[in-house]
């Protein structure tokens, strides 16, 4: 299967949206390219000096730095391409997500009617999205990861995945691999001869990790978990129209629910760097809770570490948190998923945390796994 896989809920740009989509793409590589990558010479030439003719000294913490990159005009205008870049490419996605808004709604509605569904679809109308979640237009996307506008509405987990394959063509990711293959790969390779029954993915947002999962292991029940109605109603209809069985439900990491020991994996991709801190490690003591004897969890995310980064590059990595709308992004980057697994009860032997690397070598992924007694 490739990156990102056709499907009848994909929205389909006109021709001018997709001219606009492919601009704000070339935009974007631009500034990724040919501006950002020379700010590290801004700073040792010009920013670095200014801090030592003032104190004397080196920097010696991102701070330090901020203060004299931030008031750089030449990192301003940066920084100011580079957000409205990705503003650009929201609003570029929107026009095409808003012109065919009622087709994916009357689409998600005949999935659900249908008694041809191979999957379900679990929403709590009593839940509350969690503070940090709800009021945060997360990376920019417009209303989030939790706007719901009513009963029909999947716009969220169409921005997340029609947004998602524009911006991830724009930076350089693979195209060969999912995230979810990537995690399929992993634990095949580690786990050898590991087969799952009933298996649970924790942020699964539209089911783009998801459904490799039905795909590589037939027999398993596989379950996804999000706090985004109109996310999982969006993920449910894309998996009808896979003709893969998903069981997607309205929950939260931090207090799952399901019986003790009724999965034998439990993983999750790409969301730890959306979670504050006490989330990630409720997510952990859930999954241990959750797994059966012998069970296994992976959680899977952008490979962001601040413990081994010099202060230039923590400064340079941390743009995001600010400035693209992501608040938990700092919190992941110095958390040690791998120690949350061991307090959790996972045994010490076997909790695994490195990098994995897509297959076609393009991007490395950062890895925390265990395994269950
Ligand atoms: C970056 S997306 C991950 C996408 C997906 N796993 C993938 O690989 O395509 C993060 C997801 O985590 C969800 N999320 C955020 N806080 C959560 C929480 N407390 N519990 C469950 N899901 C949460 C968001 O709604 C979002 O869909």
């Amino acid at each position: 299967m490739a990156r990102n896989p056709i499907h009848s809920m994909l929205a389909s740009p006109t021709h001018d949206e997709f001219a606009f989509q492919q601009y704000t793409l070339a935009l974007k590589d631009f500034v990724r390219d040919r501006v950002r990558s020379r700010n590290e010479d801004l700073y040792e030439v010009r920013a670095k000096p200014r801090f030592v003719k003032e104190h004397g000294r080196e920097p010696q913490s991102q701070q330090e730095i901020g203060s004299v990159m931030w008031d750089d005009p030449a990192y301003q205008m940066f920084s100011r391409l580079h957000r409205d870049g990705q503003e650009m490419m929201w609003a570029s996605v929107s026009d095409t997500l808003y012109r065919e808004q009622d087709r994916l709604s009357s689409d998600y509605t005949r999935y659900t009617q249908s008694n041809q569904c191979k999957g379900t679809l679990e929403l709590d109308p009593e839940f509350e999205v969690p503070r940090g979640m709800a009021n945060v237009d997360i990376h920019l996307q417009p209303g989030g990861y939790c706007s719901d506008y009513g009963d029909d509405d999947v716009l969220a987990g169409a921005f997340y995945e029609y947004g998602g394959n524009l911006y991830t063509m724009g930076r350089g990711v693979g195209q060969a691999e999912s995230k979810g293959e990537v995690g399929v790969r992993f634990i095949k390779d580690r786990y050898r001869g590991f087969t799952p029954t009933r298996v649970l993915d924790i942020g699964c947002s539209a089911g783009s990790s998801t459904v490799p999962y039905v795909t590589a292991f037939p027999d398993a029940e596989v379950h996804g978990i999000d706090i985004g109605a109109a996310i999982l109603r969006y993920a449910h209809a894309r998996a009808e129209a896979m003709e893969k069985p998903v069981h997607y439900h309205q929950r939260d990491a931090a207090e799952i629910g399901f019986e003790d020991e009724s999965f034998d994996l439990v993983m999750s991709h790409n969301s730890m760097h959306e979670f504050p801190q006490s989330t990630t490690e409720a997510m952990m003591r859930e999954s241990f809770r959750l797994l059966k004897p012998g069970g296994v969890t992976m959680h899977m995310d952008v490979n962001i570490r601040f413990d081994e980064y010099s202060p230039w590059m923590q400064f340079h990595r941390g743009w995001d948190q600010i400035n693209n709308n992501e608040p938990y992004w700092r919190v992941y980057a110095t958390n040690n998923p791998s120690d949350m697994m061991r307090e959790a009860g996972f045994p010490e032997e076997s909790v695994w945390q490195g990098k994995f690397r897509q297959l076609d070598k393009s991007i490395q992924w950062f890895i925390s796994t265990a395994r269950k007694e």
